[in-house]
């Protein structure tokens, strides 16, 4: 199976310019999962809520009329983030589509900074998503920082974890290596390039996106600096068996007595 991330430098605000330059990279693209950024079409340094509200969208908005055309050309199942919108409530969501057909939303469970400001945290329960017997979690950026959330995914039986991400702190693409070893799955971590100042905040995004596999190798690393596209080849039966060796399998040698909840 072909796994990849687009790695982006979204213009804040501007979803068709950052439609285009995503076109650009994806022209002759095909793969089996494509992951691409947190809040790719929108930016994410917000000044206010009203402004994260101006930039949000339903089920049916462009960004998901994009992801869906950019599944059917690259015949790929995508996850992406953007802004959802329901009723009067934002999340900081991301879609997973296949076949061109939305297949679900995960809204991010932990807000990081001021995200806590604009956007209501994730309401619904952690899910996998079967497509063609491969099992998909998604998670978003901070989301990697609990590692209940990987540890969830993981119990719930994903084989990879689509990790849109726009990172600012130095950590997670060390960190997701523990993070895919202690659960033995493979990560796809989709990350953003460039800087945004916007009101007090000034916020460098870390790039270096990451194919990490279950057994601590990085398959893949993006630059820091410039907008990219890899795929890999991974091979998802190794996953599915939880042995370390003949002595320890790391989800039956869990002693959950001694732990806390
Ligand atoms: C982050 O969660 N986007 C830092």
């Amino acid at each position: 199976m072909k796994v990849g991330y687009i790695q982006t430098s979204p213009f804040f605000g501007d979803k068709k310019r950052n439609f285009k330059e995503i076109e650009k990279l994806t022209a002759k693209l095909r793969a089996d999962l494509i992951v691409l950024p947190e809040l790719f079409a929108t930016g994410y340094t917000f000044i206010s809520k009203k402004e994260a509200e101006s930039l949000s969208e339903g089920l049916d908005g462009q960004t998901a009329q994009f992801l869906k055309d950019l599944s059917k050309k690259a015949s790929a199942t995508i996850v992406g983030g953007f802004i959802e919108k329901d009723k009067d409530k934002i999340f900081n969501s991301a879609m997973i589509i296949s076949g061109s057909e939305l297949l679900g939303v995960y809204r991010k469970l932990h807000l990081y900074y001021k995200e806590k400001l604009w956007f209501v945290p994730g309401d619904k329960p952690l899910k996998i998503y079967e497509i063609n017997g491969i099992k998909i979690g998604i998670m978003i950026c901070f989301d990697w920082f609990f590692p209940e959330t990987a540890r969830t995914l993981t119990l719930l039986g994903a084989d990879i974890i689509a990790h849109p991400a726009n990172l600012v702190l130095p950590y997670c693409q060390k960190a997701i290596i523990t993070r895919c070893l202690e659960n033995r799955v493979y990560a796809v971590t989709a990350n953003r390039i460039g800087r945004e100042t916007r009101g007090e905040d000034n916020f460098k995004f870390t790039g270096e996106s990451q194919i990490t596999s279950y057994d601590g190798k990085v398959l893949s690393s993006a630059p820091s600096d410039k907008a990219s596209i890899d795929l890999v080849e991974i091979d998802i039966e190794k996953v599915r068996d939880k042995k370390l060796n003949e002595f320890n399998d790391i989800i039956y040698d869990r002693r959950k007595d001694y732990y806390l909840s």
